[in-house]
């Protein structure tokens, strides 16, 4: 795994870590919000006018239309007018906010005193505070009601109608049925509810003075907060990314890997080259990968990396390609050569820089070929360049040449012992050999860092 790789990798991990951290904020966040219990108190003056607010929960009384008159003769007065005059209501709850309700309870406490008869949508918990102490009582339908049934309450039954009265201070706690048309919990957004009932007071009165406070919680679905859809849409990018990561990821590994085939055959490929320019020479069988490995050493030394390190060794490589052209006869003669083979052999430099000059995709390869016999104080060949005007590549390549000739046994000598050619090279600096060149490379060979290749 690559170096980059790793470091994706950990902020793929990382970011997944932010956004579960998110999520469960989301989670946190909305599970308490859905824990709090919100209290309403709704006081006459609000609950009997029009509602004008639409925020929140919004709770109306609005009276119907019809009405009637009845004789309440408790005392056995013989009345023979109404007295008292029914009202029915129908209480309004409305959810203006955009979450559900839930968890909802409705208390109203009467501020005035009412005679109640019948009620629907739910049924209702009764408290009459009297002095004899609370009297409460559950009555599942107020419609089925029967006052001889609750003897605790303080109850009148008129032409045979059942009434419950209500005094000043006594209320009702009404929880919603599960009937169709009944106040439905949750009670969803921009929905409201109708609890009703139907109550008497006296002829001159109206009903005005009631409170009521509503108890509630909210259910706010996790989809209600921004900040979970800011978490999925993150999500979803990350997933994209990943999915991207992961198919680059692979197309990288599947690239590399051809590079590095290719790499392999380009290898193989000039070194079957110069194996067979070597083979032509048995004395120096190996040479030209020697200098190349040796050239690759001092670049190293000065700092040359990854594809100019690679470059350098295939010019390296490549230095001696022109002795293609030079008769194997003169190459493997054991004697003196004459000065026309010594010019023959010279000439190796420029035919190799000619067999070069066409292989354009390795920039200055014939350079190393054609300047790696021409020395530092300007004796060389085959231009007599001089100092810096001699390409650095063939400067590196003369040094590394020259070592691995006096490392090798030659036709006309045994190979120098190492002191001999740190000796020699010593002498030479400046005059063979670029100074500072030689001094990297009489580093490298008293350091024992100038390892043999392989073959
Ligand atoms: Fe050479």
């Amino acid at each position: 795994m690559t170096k980059n790789n790793k470091k994706a990798i950990i902020a793929f991990g990382a970011t997944l870590l932010i956004m579960i951290a998110l999520f469960a904020a989301v989670c946190l966040k909305t599970n308490l919000y859905n824990k709090k219990v919100h209290r309403q108190t709704i006081e006459s003056n609000t609950l009997f006018s029009e509602s004008t607010d639409d925020s929140g929960i919004a709770v109306t009384a609005v009276p119907r239309s019809s009405t009637w008159g009845k004789i309440f003769d408790f005392n056995n007065e013989g009345l023979t007018e109404n007295n008292y005059q029914a009202f029915t209501y129908d209480f309004t709850v409305s959810n203006h906010t955009k979450d559900e309700v839930s968890d909802f309870t409705f208390k109203l406490t009467f501020g005035q005193e009412v005679y109640l008869s019948s009620a629907w949508n739910g049924s209702l918990e009764v408290h009459q505070i009297r002095k004899g102490g609370e009297q409460v009582a559950d009555i599942p339908d107020l419609r089925e009601f029967k006052a001889e049934d609750y003897d605790a309450l303080e109850t009148y039954t008129v032409d045979g109608e059942s009434l419950i009265k209500m005094k000043k201070g006594d209320y009702l706690i009404y929880t919603p049925s599960s009937s169709a048309n009944a106040l439905e919990i949750p009670i969803e957004p921009r929905e409201g509810t109708v609890p009703g009932f139907i109550l008497y007071v006296p002829m001159e009165e109206n009903f005005n003075q009631a409170t009521i406070e509503i108890d509630y919680t909210f259910h706010r679905l996790l989809s209600s907060e921004p900040l979970f859809w800011v978490a999925a849409v993150c999500l979803l990018i990350w997933l994209v990314a990943l999915i991207i990561f992961i198919i680059t990821s692979i197309q990288i590994k599947k690239y590399n890997e051809r590079h590095r085939r290719d790499n392999e055959i380009i290898n193989e490929s000039i070194e079957t080259f110069t194996g067979f320019i070597d083979a032509k020479d048995p004395y120096t069988n190996g040479h030209s990968k020697r200098v190349a490995v040796y050239t690759k050493r001092i670049a190293e030394v000065m700092g040359y990396e990854g594809e100019e390190l690679d470059r350098i060794y295939y010019i390296a490589l490549l230095h001696d390609c022109g002795k293609i052209g030079v008769p194997d006869h003169i190459l493997g003669k054991p004697g003196r050569l004459t000065d026309e083979e010594y010019e023959i052999i010279k000439s190796h430099t420029v035919r190799g820089g000619e067999i070069l000059s066409s292989f354009k995709s390795l920039e200055d390869v014939g350079e190393g070929a054609l300047y790696h016999h021409e020395r530092y104080d300007g004796k060389g060949y085959p231009e007599g360049k001089a100092g810096e005007d001699i390409p650095l590549i063939a400067r590196m390549i003369c040094v590394a040449d020259s070592y691995d000739a006096m490392n090798t046994n030659r036709v006309y000598r045994k190979h120098l012992s190492q002191e001999e050619i740190i000796s020699e090279i010593e002498n030479n600096k400046g005059q063979q050999f670029d100074p500072a060149i030689a001094d990297i490379m009489l580093g490298l060979l008293k350091s024992g860092k100038l390892a043999q290749p392989n073959s």
